[in-house]
């Protein structure tokens, strides 16, 4: 056996993993143009300051999880460990806003970060996602939230929560974190290390510390920010549970939901499900009317959210007994007879539209026939000697186990009319 394994937090994905991922792929594909979303694919890698000024320098992503190096030209780059920030970039670059006021995006691509890995969390991971660019209105965060929604119930995940929240305008942030320094003062030295480090550069990080104790002190004492947030904001917040309500999406309001990047304004929102375990973040998103402008543009208002793609796999439960489902497998019985069995799965293949495994082991008859039990085909068909010789080929249905002989040029309309 070889040395070379995957990296820590890496994974391959076999076929019968590849199975599920391509049938999830295919809905959020047709999900997301149904809702009028066209796709975005952005480069690997960006410059490392994208994401320090995107995300924020303060934040876990960029303090602790980014695969970042300077390459031989000096430039300083990272792989994506996100795709808000490239979608702006990439909005600005082609100055998408002048040729339409909103512009919806989604996307669905890899992504790095250097966490420490445990199922639902890995270093390379997918995610899909989508980006509403110029609307400020709360119908547009309520889009949002009910397209992640409705993708997750489309997949029949159980058990799911929607969380959300708001942290209002960014105007009001640097008096907020004032008043949430001053809350805190007495416990300050009882938090951990790195949120006394937080408490002056970021305050608002102090709530994705993952310490339990640092959360209880913080429920204890903190002063929380939907308390501080304007009357727009709360007319903003009240409006999306109105429409919430209207479509039938449960919620319920987390006022300590304030998400881990600095991005946010207003709306934040998380789609868990307790079927996930301790990585139950189905996904994450909100509202981020100040990145745009923090990135260069005109102050543009944007809502999006994104979703782990390895989370709503496992969430779906089935990829471990996900088997490639053959329909016909093919065995024949001679040497003599492989061009006509091999012309029999082609033909099969173009005019029947079912997946046709062809016996290219050249196994015994017995051994041909617990391989086509193995991987579950529902019909065999057994080219024998002869048969052949008398023109016709013998099909036999797995489930019942009963088998008859047919005339070889009528298989394809006899399969054709087998349900
Ligand atoms: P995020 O919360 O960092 O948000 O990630 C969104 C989702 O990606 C999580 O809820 C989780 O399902 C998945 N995820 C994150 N890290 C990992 C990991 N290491 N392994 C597996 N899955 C992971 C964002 O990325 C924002 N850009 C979302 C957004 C879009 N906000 C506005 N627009």
């Amino acid at each position: 056996m070889s040395n070379f394994r995957t990296i820590k937090g890496t994974h391959d994905l076999l076929p019968n993993e590849r199975m599920i991922w391509r049938k999830v792929e295919h809905s959020i594909h047709s999900i997301m143009q149904q809702n009028g979303y066209g796709e975005i694919r952005t480069p690997a890698f960006e410059n490392t300051e994208l994401f320090v000024r995107g995300i924020g320098d303060e934040t876990d992503i960029v303090t602790k999880e980014m695969y970042s190096w300077i390459d031989q030209g000096g430039n300083n780059l990272a792989l994506k460990p996100e795709l808000t920030a490239p979608v702006v970039r990439a909005y600005l670059q082609h100055q998408m806003g002048n040729t339409n006021p909103l512009h919806r995006l989604y996307y669905f691509d890899a992504l790095f970060r250097r966490e420490r890995p445990q199922k639902g969390r890995q270093r390379q991971f997918y995610q899909f996602g989508a980006e509403a660019i110029g609307s400020p209105n709360p119908e547009q965060d309520a889009e949002m939230i009910s397209l992640a929604y409705n993708i997750y119930k489309g997949f029949n995940i159980q058990n799911m929560m929607v969380r959300l929240n708001s942290i209002g305008s960014a105007e009001i942030m640097p008096a907020y974190l004032d008043n949430l320094r001053h809350s805190i003062k007495s416990i300050e030295h009882e938090l951990c290390k790195i949120c006394q480090a937080r408490i002056e550069k970021n305050a608002l990080r102090l709530f994705d510390c993952k310490n339990p104790r640092c959360q209880e002190l913080l429920d204890e004492h903190a002063l929380l920010i939907f308390e501080s947030i304007s009357d727009e904001d709360h007319a903003h917040f009240k409006v999306i549970t109105q429409i919430l309500d209207e479509m039938g999406i449960p919620y319920s309001h987390d006022n300590k939901l304030v998400r881990g990047l600095d991005y946010y304004s207003h709306t934040t929102f998380e789609i868990t499900s307790t079927i996930l375990g301790a990585q139950d973040a189905l996904c994450g998103g909100g509202r981020y009317n100040g990145l745009i402008e923090q990135l260069g543009g005109k102050p543009t208002p944007a809502v999006g959210f994104a979703a782990g793609v390895e989370r709503l796999i496992l969430a779906i439960g089935k990829q471990n007994n996900m088997v490639q489902p053959v329909d016909i497998y093919l065995v024949h019985m001679s040497q003599e007879l492989i061009p006509t069995a091999a012309r029999i799965a082609n033909d099969l293949r173009k005019n029947c539209g079912k997946t046709v495994v062809l016996e290219t082991l050249r196994r015994s008859m017995k051994a041909q026939m617990r391989e086509a039990g193995r991987c579950g085909a529902t019909t065999t068909l057994i080219l024998g000697i002869e048969e052949f010789a008398e023109n016709k080929i013998i099909i036999k249905d797995m489930a019942t186990g009963n088998q008859e002989k047919i005339v070889l040029s009528e298989i394809i309309q006899f399969v054709n009319n087998t349900p």
